[in-house]
């Protein structure tokens, strides 16, 4: 008898005691790098408290009125924060009004669940930075964390908590517009340049007040978007996606992003904010994000128009059962997530963990501590654009300064030159200067050209300036002017290029050459016989071989932010020698587009000797400018490569040196390059593919020796079965200064089988 009612406490009380314990399990499995055990449970309790439309309100995000970059769809935001139907804003700005809002969330809402401000801050917050694609040219990974780093201190200062950066989609053709806001052409550069950005924002603390949380976007593939227009459809292959789109959103991933942003484009015939594969089976499943997703402005409504779902109620069902947490704008999940809820095709625990996924990201940021912990007013006064983030702003635009041309060592100029001619629509202009997406910065504070090069010449230098056309005008009503002043001068300095609006969202260019008629003007400056330095302005990589071949020097500046016109005249007059290199290819005509130095191999690879091979009839296949590529005042000679050993064994490494010496007379910095080629493989390999760099100081007449380790893991790809796995057989490797000027070597990778065969 006692022992029958001991059973039959076991048999009741068991199902409960598995329930506990399945839950302790799970709780230890949710302790994520954002939070641990303790906080898992708080959310637990948080997530009991809370009625459906409470917790639907957690996947709400609206725009304030402050600044929209879409269909301006009116929610009334601050009734929803009241009821708790609001879990965070975006494009509210200052600690003022930020607190304001929430106050009403703290104070008004029925759980008290602070919100989450966020923001496009993308390069700089006040302080602007070049634009991440000049950035990137700086292959300076410490120096782009810093970036992002100061964007954050500021960002944060004046309340906000959010980034919706850094943006890692690769790419591959310059007519897309939003080019400028990643990291180019490269997955390994790009994924380098991936970790240092969320490092910046995050600081590996998002506990401490200064940090925001970061937002890698857009998932995924929209740098692929067809033609390179802007969110167009996106055709690629599984292949392409894991080995060119996919790899930066890992490394973030890798980096501790809190957030993801799905994509406009629709991918494969699956429209990114739907697609389970990409965002539940690869993100949340393989790579086991633990942040959450939030869809890109309205682009969970925009998959009706794409045709894969009727209405809003449907494209809301497709999104969230995809695994998109937050509805950015749309406000498909406020209005009919209840409803799908109720006719259960929507899952309550689906819903719970993606509450989960929000509130977790909201205790990291020390937000149920403290709510106004980023509304602090008198930081918000003390740091923002400070002498120090000056500084480095003109530091970092001058690491981003690419020479593409110095003919007869024309640059740098003296400073004590007598006269100087400064022509060109953007040599005095300020409002280009920041670029798009240039958060709350404000173009008035930027120094132009025309400004850092009389801060910088003698007072002897006699200056003309002279604006000569509009960026994008059809007048040549004052070329006349800009010629004479050309001819009354020693040397003319040009600064032509794109206006700020030409790159970015909804910035796509079907033809990329230089707006307007500034070729013009600079075809008729040239005409005067005087020595021409080109500084160019751009979003994106504009097709110039005229200038290739008729001017003097050529440097690329990007867009510099608000110190550019410091960090140019630095350039210029000698003060610091240029060390930027290209991460994207400059085509040569629009016609090459898309163009990447890691492309595969045909069958018939070029020959100028055979008809029948892969090529052009009226232009060669070789870019304008090569990826990687980058000139200095001094000169780099790289001797020949030598590797520990020809054999790399499956579980060892080998070391690849080269020394490189500075054979010019002034001290500079160089990018050494190493890519690797699979010469045999069970999947077509790209000629060459970047695996590693290293930037180097070197004082005239020094040499350095500059070893690189490669292992097996280097070698690695995704297989015929989709592994990622590296094949045994012959690579070449490849140093150099840049993707198209290297030295190479050749080794093996052998299976330890085959070294013991090979012994016996
Ligand atoms: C649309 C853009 O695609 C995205 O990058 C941005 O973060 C949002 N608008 C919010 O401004």
């Amino acid at each position: 008898m006692k022992y029958r009612i001991r059973f039959l406490i076991l048999l009741v009380g068991a199902p409960f005691i598995l329930v506990f314990l399945i839950k302790c399990a799970q709780n230890e499995k949710r302790a994520t790098i954002f939070s641990d055990t303790a906080t898992e449970r708080k959310i637990d309790s948080i997530i009991l408290l809370m009625t459906l439309s409470e917790k639907i309100g957690q996947l709400t995000l609206y725009t304030s009125d402050w600044d929209v970059t879409g269909p301006v769809l009116r929610h009334d935001y601050v009734d929803g924060i009241k009821s708790g139907r609001v879990g965070a804003i975006f494009n509210a700005l200052g600690v003022s009004y930020i607190s304001k809002l929430q106050h009403l969330a703290v104070d008004s809402s029925r759980l008290h669940i602070p919100l989450l401000f966020g923001y496009d801050v993308i390069h700089g917050y006040k302080t602007i930075f070049p634009i991440p694609l000049g950035e990137a040219a700086s292959w300076d990974l410490k120096a782009i964390e810093h970036s992002a780093r100061i964007a954050a201190v500021e960002a944060t200062a004046e309340g906000l908590t959010w980034t919706f950066a850094p943006m890692v989609d690769i790419a591959r053709d310059p007519r897309w517009g939003r080019i400028c806001e990643g990291a180019g052409e490269d997955p390994f550069l790009g994924s380098e340049v991936a970790t240092a950005r969320v490092n910046g924002f995050q600081n590996h603390d998002l506990a401490a007040a200064n940090t925001l949380v970061a937002c890698a976007k857009h998932f995924v593939a929209y740098g692929a978007a067809m033609a390179g227009r802007d969110y167009n459809t996106v055709d690629i292959s599984d292949r392409t996606l894991w080995e060119v789109y996919l790899p930066p959103f890992h490394a973030a991933v890798r980096a501790g992003t809190g957030t993801v942003m799905s994509a406009f484009n629709e991918l494969n015939g699956i429209p990114a904010s739907g697609n389970k594969y990409t965002i539940t089976d690869i993100l949340k499943g393989k790579w086991n994000f633990q942040g959450f997703v939030v869809s890109d402005y309205t682009s969970i409504n925009e998959m009706v128009n794409q045709g894969i779902v009727a209405n809003d109620k449907q494209a809301a069902d497709l999104a969230f059962n995809a695994g998109v947490d937050m509805d950015m704008q749309g406000g498909v999940y406020d209005k009919y997530l209840a409803q799908l809820f109720e006719e259960g095709k929507v899952d309550i625990m689906l819903i719970d963990e993606a509450v989960r996924r929000i509130l977790r990201i909201k205790f990291a940021l020390g937000l149920f501590d403290d709510p106004y912990r980023y509304c602090n007013e008198q930081r918000e006064k003390d740091s923002i654009m400070t002498p120090e983030h000056l500084a480095f702003a003109r530091e970092i635009a001058r690491k981003s300064i690419v020479l593409l041309k110095n003919d007869d060592h024309l640059l740098p100029l003296s400073k004590a030159v007598p006269s100087l001619a400064v022509i060109g629509p953007l040599a005095d202009g300020r409002e280009d200067l920041i670029g798009s997406w240039s958060a709350a910065g404000d173009y008035k504070k930027c120094i132009t050209l025309l400004e850092g090069i009389k801060n910088k010449v003698s007072k002897q230098t006699n200056i003309t300036y002279n604006r000569g056309c509009g960026i994008d005008d059809d007048s040549k009503a004052y070329f006349g002017e800009a010629v004479a002043a050309a001819r009354r001068s020693d040397v003319v300095i040009m600064a032509v290029g794109e206006a700020a609006w030409m790159s970015g969202e909804a910035a796509s260019r079907a033809c990329i050459n230089l707006p307007g008629m500034q070729e013009e003007l600079v075809k008729a400056v040239v005409a005067t016989g005087k020595p021409v330095v080109v500084v160019l302005m751009n979003g994106r990589p504009l097709t110039i071989p005229w200038l290739e071949e008729n001017v003097n020097a050529i440097l690329e500046t990007w867009f510099g932010g608000t110190m550019a016109g410091e960090a140019i005249a630095d350039v210029l007059f000698g003060e610091y020698n240029p060390s930027g290199k290209l991460p994207v290819t400059f085509p040569r005509c629009i016609g090459q587009v898309p163009l990447f130095y890691n492309h595969k191999n045909t069958g018939r690879p070029a020959s100028p000797d055979d008809k029948y091979t892969s090529k052009y009839l009226d232009v060669p296949n070789t870019p304008l400018y090569p990826f990687g590529y980058g000139l200095s005042y001094t000169t780099f000679k790289y001797s020949g490569i030598t590797l520990s050993d020809s054999i790399l064994k499956w579980d060892g490494q080998i070391k690849v040196s080269v020394d490189v010496t500075n054979t010019g007379g002034r001290p500079g910095e160089e990018t050494v390059q190493l890519y690797t080629r699979d010469v045999v493989a069970s999947v077509d390999r790209p000629v060459e593919e970047l695996k590693d760099f290293r930037k180097i100081y070197l004082k005239p007449g020094e040499t350095k020796t500059v070893t690189f380790t490669l292992t097996r893991n280097n070698l690695r790809f995704f297989n015929r079965e989709m592994d990622y796995v590296a094949e045994p057989g012959e690579f070449m490797v490849f140093v150099g200064t840049n993707s198209a000027d290297t030295q190479k070597a050749k080794f093996y990778l052998v299976a330890e089988e085959k070294i013991k065969k090979r012994k016996e």
